[in-house]
């Protein structure tokens, strides 16, 4: 069984895909972890997931970094899945999950990322760039936005799409897709990280 926690700030899309998608007894959503209340804590809400509201100042109700890596240790967690989280993961805590956080995200690294790449954002960057085709990517977390090794991704064409939503949405149907397929194979223990590069066994 591999234990994962979602840290999630949207509608919760890939948070929901992972849920149906995920074999319940291979892989088990053991939290979610949010910097608000939002759609996708509304659905771990809904289908009684444990939910941790985290903050780096000391908001009331809310966890900060060091007692949430206390309580994920309880668990323990297994593997950190950044979906749709939009702040900076601090430092100790990529310390203390060291290769065991990925992230996706809505283009193809190393384009069309970084500090404020998020959302519509990035749609609207490769729209204008008039790049024929985008996509997404799952990514080991270090300590630099979109920054980590890239573990898969997954390309679809935009050459006729009309707007940056329509691309916007291509990209979403790759993500749920993509995000639990690197998570099963991370399950059946076939993520292999040979120096820079990350290998998908068969
Ligand atoms: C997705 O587009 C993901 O790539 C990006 O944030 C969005 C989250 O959407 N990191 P959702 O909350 O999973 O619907």
């Amino acid at each position: 069984m591999l234990n994962t926690v979602f840290f999630v700030s949207g509608k919760g899309s890939n948070l929901k895909s992972c849920y149906e998608k995920f074999p319940k007894d291979k892989i088990r959503i053991c939290a979610v972890v949010s910097n608000k209340k939002c759609g996708a804590v509304q659905f771990a809400v809904q289908n009684e997931i444990p939910v941790f509201l985290v903050s780096s100042e000391n908001q009331t109700g809310f966890f900060n970094y060091e007692e949430l890596i206390r309580q994920l240790k309880k668990i323990p967690a297994e593997l950190i899945v950044l979906a749709g989280f939009l702040k900076l993961i601090p430092d100790n805590f990529v310390d203390e999950f060291e290769s065991r956080i990925i992230n996706i995200h809505p283009a193809l690294l190393p384009s069309f990322g970084g500090e404020g790449m998020y959302g519509m954002n990035v749609h609207k960057a490769v729209f204008d760039s008039s790049a024929k085709i985008s996509g997404a990517t799952v990514h080991f977390v270090d300590k630099i936005y979109d920054h980590g090794k890239i573990i898969a991704q997954k390309s679809v064409d935009i050459s006729n799409v009309g707007g940056p939503e329509e691309i916007a949405e291509r990209v979403l149907d790759i993500e749920h897709e993509l995000l639990p397929f690197v998570i099963q194979k991370f399950a059946e223990k076939k993520i292999v990280i040979n120096h820079n590069r990350v290998l998908i066994a068969e």
